[in-house]
């Protein structure tokens, strides 16, 4: 029997690093698709070819079942299939495709194919996970890799839509939002997430007081995004997004790259625009009305971004 799963990336609307330390954040599922095929196979050896990563691997069920080491390109794979073996006691053999855009931008490819391979596992076996057990499965496998994460972009690769999420999954709600008028920017520079998410944390170690005050102002700006999100007031929204980016600004992951496209697509007329996910490079994205927006579109690429063109609010994971 062959499997065919595919995930969403996703686009972080509000609330990135605060979301780490117990605050919400809101996130939309984005159209960059990322499939896992699955097949069971004789044996007891796990393949993977991926052509994502353009790496082929091979390991017995037993030695991945005991391994405490995942090998960066297949990393987020192996944790995956680790986890829903030991907790159902599966040793059969698999082969594993992975598959997806040409290009990612930072939209979440890891947490797509985390999420994508569980609900694939889950299909195979004939396990009939819930949502929330795949959930928790999936937060686990990227835990394993990333060590320090909130879950977000596995809750969007799950769920799908826009949502309104707290740290770990203690709470995941969809928000029933209308067409999104944002526009995603590539900054041209891919960043290690866990890096970023470290050096917060050492700021945070050293200067709890201020970065929890910082965090909570986050707090407060999400829980207002929300209500917005709801009545669709981009004009709040815009002037919230300005305000969160600020804030991202003294938390030291915004770049000069970045500024460069949020300060231009702003000057064209945005209602608002700030960073997305960890910082130091991937994408911004500005709000813009449809009267602006073509000259936003521009804007951002004369200041050396790239328009990320993708559907947002897109489906969750689903068997293909
Ligand atoms: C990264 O896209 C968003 C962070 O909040 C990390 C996380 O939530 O796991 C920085």
């Amino acid at each position: 029997m062959t499997i065919t799963v595919s995930a969403p990336g996703k686009l972080m609307l509000f609330g990135e690093h605060a979301v780490v330390y117990n605050r919400p954040c809101i996130v939309t599922a984005v159209g960059l698709r990322f499939y896992v095929t699955l097949e069971e196979t004789n044996g007891n050896s796990i393949t993977i070819d991926s052509s994502l990563e353009n790496e082929q691997y091979k390991i017995s069920v037993p030695d991945l079942i005991s391994s405490s080491i995942y090998p960066d390109k297949v990393s987020f794979v192996l944790a995956a299939i680790q986890h829903l073996y030991r907790k159902y006691g599966i040793d059969k053999g698999i082969a594993v495709t992975t598959r997806g855009p040409d290009r990612s931008f930072g939209l979440g490819s890891s947490s797509a194919i985390t999420v994508a391979i569980v609900k694939a596992l889950s299909e195979l076996f004939s396990l009939n996970l819930s949502t929330s057990e795949m959930f928790d499965l999936s937060y686990q496998a990227v835990l394993t890799v990333q060590k320090k994460a909130s879950g977000f972009d596995v809750a969007a690769a799950l769920y799908g839509g826009t949502i309104y999420f707290l740290t770990g999954g203690k709470t995941i709600l969809p928000l029933e939002v209308g067409q999104l008028p944002i526009i995603i920017g590539y900054s041209g520079k891919k960043v290690s997430t866990v890096n970023y998410v470290a050096a917060v944390n050492s700021l945070y170690e050293k200067h709890t007081w201020a970065i929890e005050s910082i965090f909570e102002l986050m707090n407060q700006l999400t829980e207002r995004a929300k209500d917005k999100f709801l009545l669709s007031d981009w004009l709040t929204l815009g002037e919230f997004a300005n305000l969160n980016q600020g804030l991202l600004e003294s938390l030291g992951v915004n770049t000069f790259d970045l500024a460069k496209l949020i300060f231009a697509a702003r000057k064209a007329g945005a209602l608002g625009a700030k960073l997305s996910g960890a910082g130091g490079g991937d994408c911004m994205y500005a709000i813009a009305t449809p009267d602006t927006s073509a000259l936003v579109k521009q804007s951002i690429i004369d200041a050396g971004g790239e328009i990320v063109n993708c559907d947002l609010n897109a489906d969750g994971a689903r068997l293909e």
